[in-house]
């Protein structure tokens, strides 16, 4: 009997997963809460682009149609080519939408039988033991529950979706004494475009957060309310914030995206002459680092408007909590429409917040926490086994401990897709779709139980003497990665035509298009 595999979510993780679990001729079911594809690229703001330049944000087997001209396309084209994806490689017959998965199961072995594992699943194989998953469905319509059961899960339910992160606030401090309205940058984003706008019109807006969701927010309500009501972004820390990746005209993707490049940083499992040449050569990242700042400081009224970093370029790369500026965000603030405060701390009054170094309350009508999401929280929610769900908590209870970043040692038949950070996700979730496919396929061995959980704690050793706050971001050693993977899946994993551009050109989706030809 054909094994049963399970995908739940059908966002991009989910398509590509689905797209080659079919290619190995198992014929998946993908479980989607919403009533469509895309994930949360149905529920973006109104000026939401993509960050990278187009050509790193896509498929590896299918470009952006022709008419598709700009650099940064805006949600709105992003899903229509999500679609076009799923239509071309006719995924859409196996997701099933509006069911929402309650809960997953492994049922069929015992607690104590699954500790005394030396291998993954008991046999190091994919479908390894004689345990099955339960998955308890909710129809999200007739909330109809029912279970359906396969031999592999495959989460692919989003990091940056779904359930959000709110800070704390002691009682009497926190939204409840405040008479306005308080919501989350995910809420705001789900509402339609005319309803989002009604929300914000002549009010005053103040948006928490320094990262992305906060910078979008913050300039989309500058845009729409001007400088009569104008938006206030509170900061905790600043961020290096790029316009684009153009460096005085130069790729950066140059100065950070290549193999020359990941020779200057330490990485995961290197030999004893690559770690002595990342030490020989860490003047040159210290130099790499310094020649963006300098040009951002220059380009850009960093100091003017409190928002030079005081930490490195670099530090921001290693966390992937650099940055794209919208477009508009610099002319909203010299303008005096986008107000920015700088505070650590912060609490809701009556009439609106109290930041570090203001005596009177900053009087606001809507307070928008673009402070993030909880993925991991949501992570540890699908699984019913308590057991399982600490095993999700990591070491620091902030990165998901992955072996490859897709599997955990010591969840049996089981796959993550979406949850490390990179520059571009599509096509770094869609090489580990192709390596899940492969493994499913039998054509990857697994080292043991106990290999397997030094892996992810050697990357995160490794990365967090750059930054203590690490979280699974892989930016600096994207290829490093990938090389791994492609040498699990047997293929080459020098992608490039010749030795030049083999060290000097950026790697990018098409490097890693049909690495496994059947
Ligand atoms: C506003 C925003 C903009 C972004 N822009 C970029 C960008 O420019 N470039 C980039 O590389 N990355 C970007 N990202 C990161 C982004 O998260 C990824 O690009 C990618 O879309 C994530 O896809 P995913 O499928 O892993 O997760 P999601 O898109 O979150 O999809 C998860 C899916 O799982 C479903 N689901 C969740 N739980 C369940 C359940 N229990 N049962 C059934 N279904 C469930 C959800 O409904 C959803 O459809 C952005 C993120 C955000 C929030
Ligand atoms: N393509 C796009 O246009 C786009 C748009 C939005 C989001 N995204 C992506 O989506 C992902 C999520 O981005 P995000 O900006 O929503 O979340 P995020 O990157 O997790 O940033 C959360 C922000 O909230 C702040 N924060 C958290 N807790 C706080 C607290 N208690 N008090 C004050 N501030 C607090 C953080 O401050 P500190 O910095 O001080 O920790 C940080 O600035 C990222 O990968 C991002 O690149 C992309």
């Amino acid at each position: 009997m054909e094994k049963r595999v399970a995908i739940v979510g059908a966002g991009l993780s989910g398509l590509l997963a689905c797209k080659y679990i079919l290619e190995i001729g198992l014929h998946p079911i993908v479980f989607e809460a919403d009533d469509g594809i895309g994930g949360q690229w149905r529920h973006t703001i109104e000026s939401t682009k993509i960050q990278n330049p187009r050509q790193d944000f896509q498929f590896s087997d299918f470009p952006w149609d022709s008419s598709v001209k700009e650099n940064n396309p805006s949600t709105e084209k992003v899903q229509v080519y999500i679609n076009s994806y799923a239509q071309h490689f006719s995924l859409i017959p196996y997701v099933r939408f509006n069911s929402k998965v309650i809960d997953i199961d492994y049922v069929g072995e015992s607690n104590e039988e699954m500790k005394s594992w030396g291998l993954w699943s008991g046999n190091g194989s994919p479908f390894g033991s004689k345990g099955i998953w339960h998955i308890t469905i909710e129809d999200t319509k007739n909330f109809r529950t029912e279970v359906h059961k396969a031999e592999f899960v495959i989460l692919c339910i989003g990091k940056f979706s779904g359930l959000s992160n709110i800070p704390e606030f002691p009682f009497g401090k926190g939204p409840e004494v405040f008479k306005g309205k308080v919501m989350h940058s995910m809420d705001y984003a789900a509402l339609d475009n005319k309803t989002a706008a009604e929300l914000i019109k002549n009010k005053r807006v103040t948006v928490i957060g320094s990262r992305k969701s906060a910078h979008d927010l913050a300039t989309e309500c500058a845009v729409k309310n001007g400088v009569t009501h104008p938006c206030t972004m509170i900061l905790r820390n600043v961020h290096w914030f790029i316009p684009n990746f153009k460096i005085w005209g130069f790729n950066l993707a140059f100065l950070y995206f290549n193999r020359f490049s990941e020779l200057f940083v330490h990485k995961p499992g290197e030999h004893f002459l690559l770690s002595l040449l990342a030490t020989l050569l860490s003047p040159l990242r210290w130099g790499m680092s310094k020649l963006v700042e300098t040009y951002l400081k220059w380009n850009l009224p960093l100091k003017k408007y409190g928002l030079l970093p005081n930490h490195s370029f670099h530090q921001d790369m290693y966390k992937c909590s650099f940055g794209v500026l919208p477009e508009l965000f610099y002319d909203k603030v010299k303008e005096g429409s986008l107000v920015i405060k700088k505070s650590q701390n912060f609490s809701f009054s009556k009439e609106g917040l109290i930041i570090d170094g203001e005596t009177k309350p900053l009087e606001t009508d809507v307070v928008i926490f673009a402070t993030g999401f909880n993925g991991n929280q949501k992570l540890r929610n699908i699984f019913k086994s308590p057991i399982f769900q600490n095993y999700i908590n990591g070491s620091t209870n902030a990165n998901v401990p992955l072996y490859r970043q897709i599997i955990h040692p010591r969840i049996p038949q089981l796959a993550i897709i979406g949850y490390g950070q990179a520059l571009s996700h599509i096509y770094s979730n869609e090489i580990k779709c192709q390596w899940l496919a492969q493994f499913l396929d039998g054509n990857i061995k697994l080292p043991n139980i106990k290999e397997m959980e030094k892996e992810p704690k050697l990357w995160e050793d490794t990365l967090k003497k750059y930054d203590s706050n690490w979280k699974s971001c892989i930016v600096t050693c994207a290829i490093w990665y990938n090389d791994q993977l492609c040498k699990d899946m047997k293929c080459n994993h020098l992608r490039k035509k010749g030795l030049l551009k083999e060290v000097f050109e950026p790697y990018g989706p098409t490097d890693y298009s049909g690495l496994v030809h059947k």
